[in-house]
Parts: C-alpha cells; sequence; structure tokens
C-alpha cells in the first residue's frame, strides 16, 4: 500500500513539478494571444501563457532527468521526462479550453477537471513509453487532487496564487 503510494507519487513526479512551476514562473503572453475562440470567449485565457507552459515544461524535465539516474532503465526514463511534463501542461491547456467552453473564467473552479486534467494528460503521453499498472493509475487518480489542493495552499499563502485552490 505505502510501496504503491510512494511509486505512484515517484511516477508522476515530473508532472507534479511541471504543473506547479507555472504558477511561480509563469505570466507575460499568453498563448493564445488574447484571441477569442467562435463562441466569443477566450481560447484558453490570460491564464495559459508561454513562460509558464516552457518553464513547467523545463523543470519538469529537470526532475525527471535527476530522477533518470536512480532508474535501472534510464533511456525509457529520459523520454518520460519530457513525455510527463509536456503531457502535464498540454492536458492543462486541454482544461481551460474546456472551462472555456463551459463559461467559467479564468480562474474559475472546475472542480475534478482543474485537478486531474494534467494528470491525465501527462499518463496519456507517457503510455507511448511506459503505462504503470491500473493499481498504480488508480492511486495516482485518487491522490492527484488532494495533493494538487495542497499544493495551491502552500502557494496561496505564500502568496504566489490570488486563490486557495
Ligand atoms: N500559468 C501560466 N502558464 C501556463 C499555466 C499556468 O503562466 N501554461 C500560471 C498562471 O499565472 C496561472 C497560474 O499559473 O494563473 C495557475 O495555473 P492554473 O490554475 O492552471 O490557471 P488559472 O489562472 O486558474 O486559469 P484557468 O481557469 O484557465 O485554469
Ligand atoms: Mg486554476
Amino acid at each position: 500500500m505505502l510501496s504503491l503510494l510512494a511509486s505512484a507519487i515517484w511516477f508522476m513526479l515530473p508532472a507534479y513539478v511541471a504543473n506547479m512551476a507555472p504558477v511561480a514562473l509563469g505570466g507575460g503572453p499568453p498563448i493564445d494571444g488574447g484571441r477569442q475562440f467562435a463562441d466569443g470567449r477566450p481560447i484558453f485565457g490570460a491564464g495559459k501563457t508561454w513562460r509558464g507552459f516552457c518553464s513547467g515544461i523545463g523543470a519538469g524535465a529537470v526532475v525527471g532527468s535527476l530522477q533518470s539516474l536512480a532508474s535501472s532503465s534510464p533511456l525509457n526514463y529520459l523520454l518520460l521526462a519530457l513525455l510527463l511534463p509536456l503531457g502535464a501542461m498540454l492536458g492543462d491547456l486541454a482544461g481551460s479550453f474546456i472551462k472555456r467552453r463551459l463559461g467559467i473564467p479564468r480562474g474559475g473552479a472546475a472542480p475534478v477537471l482543474d485537478q486531474l486534467d494534467f494528470a491525465i494528460g501527462a499518463l496519456l503521453l507517457a503510455s507511448l513509453v511506459h503505462l504503470p499498472g491500473l493499481d498504480a493509475i488508480l492511486t495516482i487518480i485518487i491522490i492527484t487532487p488532494p495533493l494538487h489542493l495542497a499544493a495551491n495552499f502552500v502557494g496561496y499563502k505564500l502568496g504566489l496564487k490570488g486563490r486557495p485552490y
């Protein structure tokens, strides 16, 4: 049980880091360039910036590369070090796209989607190289929302985030 928990967190660490980094390092020009979708609402919104996207991938890849040093299949791991953060950032982007289509403004809450979009994106891209077992995937889906909320709360207390969720 404990080892399942530990291996799930270890596996997802590059995605978790990728998802947290933009809160501290993001900002600047938005990915959608301020443009709107056919429905007249922002494509992604001002909360999805190039700097956030790239810093998320960079920070996640650094952590994943370090982890690969401790892995028995470092080459696979180096691929995951890129795919997990990239998938996390794409999933996060897709989540914002869906939120805007639902009429939820940037920063508005979308329970479940807010906490899992990046994790699903990360797992999808990671599956190109390696998919953890079903027990690990379920563990990831169960532990990610509370971990995400806890990290956001810390970011809020540190003054990095305007909202505690
Ligand atoms: N961020 C960024 N670029 C990204 C992702 C995130 O700059 N690609 C930064 C933004 O400052 C954003 C913060 O990280 O406000 C928190 O990310 P998130 O909660 O995903 O964005 P929200 O502002 O809540 O926007 P949305 O409603 O689209 O989720
Ligand atoms: Mg948010």
